[in-house]
C-alpha cells in the first residue's frame, strides 16, 4: 500500500469516483488546431493519471474536426500528427493505451450508421452545442448534417471499443448523456449489450484566456500547450491583471486576477504565498509576478517541448506509433462491429 499522498489530479479523479478495475477508458480530441493548456488541464492530465491503472483508447478525432473544418481537410490531417506528438511528449504511453486516428478505423462510421437510423432528430435538436450555436453555424457555413450528427458519431467512438468510462470536460456532459441514451436505445432495440459509458469529470474549471475571457482557440487568447519561452513572455505581457492595481503602489487582490489563476496551476506553495502577500501589500509589481509565472510555465513545458520537437523531426518513429495504434484499434473495432452485425442480422460478409 502506498502512503504517498495523491497528487492533485489524482485527487480530482478520486473525487469523481474511481472506475472499477478492468474499466475501459475511451476519449479523444478533435484535430482542429494546436492544443492549448486548457486541453491539458481539462483532459490530457487526466489521461496521464488514468493510464497508471487502466487501459485506454485515445483517438485523434479527425472526422469530428471535419464537422467545422470540412473546407480544410489537409489542415485537419496535419493536426493529427501534431496532436499525437503532443500527447506522447507529455507522457501518454502508446503501449499501455491504444492511440489511433478516427478515420483509420472505418468501423466508427459503420456503427454510427446504425446509430443514425435510430436516433430521433429531436434528441439532437436539444443538444446545446447545436441549439445555442445554430446562428453561428449558419454564419460560419457549418449548418451541416455532419455537425448536427456530431454527438451520434461520438457515441459510436465510445461504443465501438465498449468504452465504460469517458474522461471529459464539463462542456461535454450533454454529449455523453446523449451517448448513453443512444446506446440504451440500441441495446433495447437489438438485444445488444454495449456498456453505457460513465463520465469522469475534470475538476479544473474552464480556464480564462490571456484576455480574461474563456480560453478558446476561436478567441485567439489561448496559451499553446508547448511554446517557446519568448512566446510565453509575450502572451503573459498581454494578460490583464487585477484592474484595481493601476499603479505599482496600489495593492491588488490575486483572486480577481487571471495571472493568479495560472499561478495556481503552475506554481508551488512557496511561490503562491509570495504572490498573495506581495500582491496584497504591493510588495511586488505585476511584472515580477508575471516573470515568475513565465519561469514556472517554461520549466514545466521544457521537457515535453523537446520531446515533441524530436518526434516531429524524426517522423518515422511517430508514424510507426500511429500505424501500430490504428492497427490495434481496428482489430478491436472489427470484433465489435461483427457483434453488432450479428445482433442486427446484418451478417459479416464471411457468413454468406
Ligand atoms: N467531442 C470531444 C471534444 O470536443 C472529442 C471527442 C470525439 C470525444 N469523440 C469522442 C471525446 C469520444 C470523448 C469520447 O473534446
Ligand atoms: Fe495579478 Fe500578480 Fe499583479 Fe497581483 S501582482 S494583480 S496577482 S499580476
Amino acid at each position: 500500500m502506498s502512503t504517498v499522498p495523491p497528487t492533485s489530479s489524482e485527487k480530482q479523479i478520486r473525487q469523481s469516483e474511481m472506475p472499477p478495475a478492468g474499466s475501459l477508458i475511451m476519449s479523444g480530441m478533435r484535430t482542429t488546431a494546436q492544443l492549448h493548456i486548457g486541453n491539458y488541464h481539462g483532459a490530457l492530465k487526466q489521461w496521464l493519471e488514468l493510464q497508471k491503472d487502466y487501459k485506454g483508447f485515445y483517438g485523434a478525432m479527425n472526422w469530428h474536426a471535419m464537422t467545422s473544418r470540412y473546407k480544410e481537410p489537409h489542415d485537419v490531417m496535419n493536426f493529427v500528427r501534431e496532436i499525437v506528438a503532443e500527447w506522447l511528449a507529455w507522457g501518454l504511453d502508446p503501449d499501455q493505451n491504444i492511440i489511433f486516428v478516427q478515420s483509420e478505423v472505418p468501423e466508427h462510421v459503420e456503427l454510427c450508421m446504425f446509430f443514425l437510423m435510430m436516433t430521433p432528430m429531436s434528441w439532437l435538436e436539444r443538444v446545446p452545442t447545436w441549439k445555442d450555436a445554430e446562428e453561428d453555424a449558419k454564419a460560419s457555413d457549418t449548418h451541416n448534417l455532419g455537425r448536427f450528427m456530431y454527438p451520434v458519431l461520438q457515441a459510436a467512438d465510445i461504443a465501438i471499443y465498449r468504452g465504460t468510462h469517458v474522461p471529459i470536460g464539463q462542456d461535454q456532459i450533454p454529449h455523453l448523456e446523449l451517448s448513453r441514451e443512444i446506446i440504451r436505445r440500441f441495446n433495447f432495440l437489438y438485444g445488444g449489450n454495449l456498456p453505457e459509458p460513465k463520465p469522469i469529470f475534470s475538476q479544473t474549471p474552464t480556464l480564462v484566456g490571456s484576455d480574461g475571457r474563456k480560453m478558446s482557440k476561436s478567441y485567439s487568447n489561448a496559451f499553446a500547450l508547448t511554446q517557446e519561452p519568448d512566446e510565453i513572455t509575450k502572451t503573459l505581457r498581454a494578460m490583464p491583471t487585477d484592474p484595481a492595481r493601476v499603479k505599482r503602489t496600489d495593492p491588488g487582490e490575486p483572486t480577481k486576477c487571471p495571472v493568479y489563476s495560472f499561478h495556481k496551476l503552475y506554481s508551488n506553495a512557496e511561490d503562491l504565498t509570495w504572490v498573495e502577500a506581495g500582491c496584497r501589500s504591493a510588495g511586488i509589481g505585476c511584472g515580477d509576478c508575471k516573470k515568475k509565472l513565465g519561469d514556472n510555465i517554461n520549466s514545466e513545458m521544457m521537457g515535453p517541448r523537446e520531446a515533441k520537437r524530436k518526434l516531429l523531426v524524426d517522423g518515422d518513429k511517430l508514424d510507426m506509433i500511429i500505424a501500430d495504434g490504428c492497427a490495434r484499434a481496428r482489430k478491436e473495432a472489427k470484433i465489435q462491429i461483427d457483434q453488432v452485425r450479428s445482433w442486427t442480422g446484418f451478417k459479416p460478409n464471411h457468413d454468406w
